[in-house]
């Protein structure tokens, strides 16, 4: 047995910027709503020629540069993603041609917004078990492709981008590594937060497009309050299991959704804004993107440094939910 190790991180945006008030010229909403109701200031929207496995591949390169790891050294590629340039073949095999990598397996998971912790816990085992020794874990997303630009409820919420991590094979005597993963589902929601159309179920038809059926569609309410409940749960329930204080950690890192969301977990578990990460404010819900991409800019901050104890947590469609937990 070996212990799994985060080596390397990075992360990605596109350029193109999309503020509250761009909104504003769009649909029936304004920059004082969108702010008190989500904490959102602006998100990025990729370009018309780049797809997630573009966004995926820029992240990756600088996670690996980062890691020291060269393409050859990676074993897995595994992308957690709810936007796929395709159906088919998964996004991964994309990721690893473009990146140059020989020979190493290539798989997509689909856990909405969970999806990057989801990868993570995959790669985690994959390298504790003496299977493999380097685990490349992406989270990336155009969203701003699924997403329905008629519909208030939910375009302001969400943005593109990606964030990766080199998961590494250490020694079980270093101090540095993964210390659990708690991770949980309730498909009886599957109808609160998706995608209708598309899929074997209802594939696309004249009807389905018509009925704009191939756009998210979400209770935003409902969710709120399983979002709150369950993350809080599998935050508290981690930290019980390996018998760890909330205080003993250093910065808590959650899917960035809303800051309220944020903000009710925070308060439950008696922790200060201090010591948990928001940058939602720059990019939105990015879904299997924001803990990447939210732990990767809190450790270029000096926010975490090596050997900090940093909780990870999450909560997606599904309803999926998870956390984890990190000694760096
Ligand atoms: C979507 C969300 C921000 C809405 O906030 P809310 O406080 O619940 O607001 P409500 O849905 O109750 O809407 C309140 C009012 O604002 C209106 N409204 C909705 N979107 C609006 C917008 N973009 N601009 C202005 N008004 C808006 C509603 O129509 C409603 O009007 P009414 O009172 O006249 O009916 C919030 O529910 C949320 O964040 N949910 C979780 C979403 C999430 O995180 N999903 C991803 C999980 S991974």
């Amino acid at each position: 047995m070996y212990k799994a190790v985060i080596s390397g991180m990075g992360m990605y945006v596109p350029e193109k910027v999309l503020t509250n008030h761009d909104l504003e010229k769009m649909v029936e909403t304004n920059d004082e709503w969108i702010t008190t109701r989500t904490g959102i200031k602006e998100r990025r929207i990729a370009s018309p020629e780049q797809a997630t496995s573009d966004l995926a591949a820029n992240a990756a390169r600088q996670a690996m540069a980062k890691a020291g790891v060269k393409p050859e050294e990676i074993d897995m590629v595994i992308v957690a993603t709810i936007t796929p340039d395709y159906i088919f073949p998964a996004t991964a095999a994309l990721v690893q041609h473009k990146l140059g990598i020989p020979h190493a397996g290539t798989v997509d998971i689909e856990a909405a917004c969970s999806g990057f912790l989801y990868a993570l816990s995959m790669a985690s085992a994959y390298v504790s078990s003496g299977m493999y020794k380097n685990v490349l874990v992406i989270g990336a997303e155009t969203l701003s492709r699924i997403v329905d630009w008629t519909d208030r409820t939910t375009c302001i919420l969400f943005g593109d981008g990606a964030g990766a991590a080199v998961v590494s094979r250490t020694e079980m005597t270093e101090s540095s590594g993964f210390i659990g993963f708690s991770l949980g589902g309730d498909g009886s929601y599957a109808d609160l937060l998706w995608i209708p159309a598309g899929g074997s179920k209802q594939p696309a038809s004249h009807e389905t497009i018509s009925n704009r059926l191939h756009y998210m569609k979400m209770n935003g309410n409902a969710t709120f309050k399983v979002a709150v409940r369950t993350m809080a749960e599998a935050l508290e329930s981690i930290l019980k299991d390996h018998h760890i204080d909330s205080h003993e950690v250093k910065l808590i890192v959650p899917h960035q959704a809303n800051l309220r969301i944020i903000s009710a977990i925070a308060e439950r578990l008696g922790v200060g804004e201090e010591r948990v990460m928001v940058n939602l404010q720059k990019y939105g819900n990015t879904s299997s993107a924001t803990i990447p991409m939210a732990l990767c800019e809190a450790i270029e901050e000096g926010r975490v440094k090596k050997g900090d104890l940093v909780a990870m947590v999450a909560f997606g469609g599904g309803f999926t939910w998870g956390a984890a937990l990190l000694r760096l």
